[in-house]
């Protein structure tokens, strides 16, 4: 039986997905929202996230967790859109997955109230919008488990950090760049996804190069496409034993390390950014026992 959330390091990414984001209403009526989410989240076709204002709401703390903080870079910036709970729904079919999410969100009421709603597939094998393949360099297996999971004492060891950041992609820009320009921003040929050996210093795949940070800054990224109307773009996902990975990469991507900017942000912007830490399994249900709810 599985001590992790299953979903986090199913691969490939769901054909299809519901992020859902609730804020907390009711602290009084949070004992019986617990256990509808219990009852509902299976951790593999919904994954949950606890936002540190929950965590805080139940009297808690989680060694690492905190808001996501909104980070001003080299003339770019990463917004915080911060909610008390996130839930990841997977699913083959959007139809069946709208009403698995509006249970969900009735069952949860009036402890919380879903504020933000984003759906998102699997484009191809695992490709972002622009049209190159995603998660090339994620680690697998064993170091999956030691990149995404976290260590420690029971209730802690098999949770995870997720960072969620929505970006939105500016297609008509990038369709209009050269082919070379476009893969010098990812890094990659998008014809072969070969890693190109002279792109610039800004190239996206030299910015995030896992092993060239210290410690190297493993995690396990999950991110699906979205379109709305006529926008679309990632929703970018990674999960980690801790936050630092994802913060290190932000931060040189955003300019901080060395006033380069990740030559992303000239085809896509992020709109939003969370942290939530997603409790282990216990006998087939969230455990808790960290936040010292007993169930
Ligand atoms: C618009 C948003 C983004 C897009 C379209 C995107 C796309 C890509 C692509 C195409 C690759 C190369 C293939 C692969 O190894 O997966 C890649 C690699 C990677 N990306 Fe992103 N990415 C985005 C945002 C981010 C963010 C926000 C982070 C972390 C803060 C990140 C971290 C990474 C890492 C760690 C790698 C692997 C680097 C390596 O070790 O080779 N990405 N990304």
């Amino acid at each position: 039986m599985s001590y992790y959330q299953p979903g986090i390091l199913a691969a490939p990414v769901p054909s299809q997905a519901r992020h859902l984001f609730f804020a907390l209403e009711s602290i009084e009526a949070l004992p019986q929202a617990l256990d509808q989410l219990l009852a509902r989240v299976d951790g593999a076709l919904a994954v949950a996230g606890f936002g540190v204002s929950l965590v805080k709401a139940l009297g808690a703390r989680v060694t690492g967790l905190k808001a996501f903080p909104a980070l001003a870079g080299v003339g770019v910036d990463n917004p915080s859109t911060q909610h008390a709970l996130w839930v990841w729904l997977h699913g083959d079919e959007r139809g069946e997955l709208m009403h698995r999410s509006n249970e969900l969100e009735a069952a949860l009421a009036p402890a919380f109230r879903l504020v933000g709603m984003q759906e998102a597939f699997r484009h191809k094998s695992g490709h972002d919008l622009t049209g190159y393949e995603d998660g090339t360099e994620n680690p697998h297996e064993e170091a999956a488990v030691a990149a995404a999971l976290a260590e420690g004492e029971d209730g802690l060891r098999g949770g995870s950090f997720a960072a969620i950041q929505q970006w939105q992609h500016d297609f008509k820009g990038f369709a209009a760049m050269q082919q070379q320009e476009r893969d010098h921003i990812i890094g990659r040929r998008l014809s072969d996804n070969e890693e190109l050996d002279d792109a610039p210093a800004s190239a996206h795949v030299k910015r995030t190069a896992q092993e060239s940070f210290t410690p190297e800054a493993f995690m396990v990224r999950r991110s699906m496409p979205w379109i709305e109307g006529d926008k679309g773009g990632l929703m970018f996902l990674a999960f980690g034993h801790s936050l630092n990975a994802f913060e290190v990469q932000l931060r040189r991507m955003s300019g901080l390390e060395d006033g380069i900017t990740d030559g992303l942000y000239r085809m896509s912007r992020p709109i939003t950014g969370g942290y939530y830490w997603c409790p282990p399994l216990h006998n087939g249900q969230l455990d808790l026992r960290a936040l010292q709810v007993a169930k």
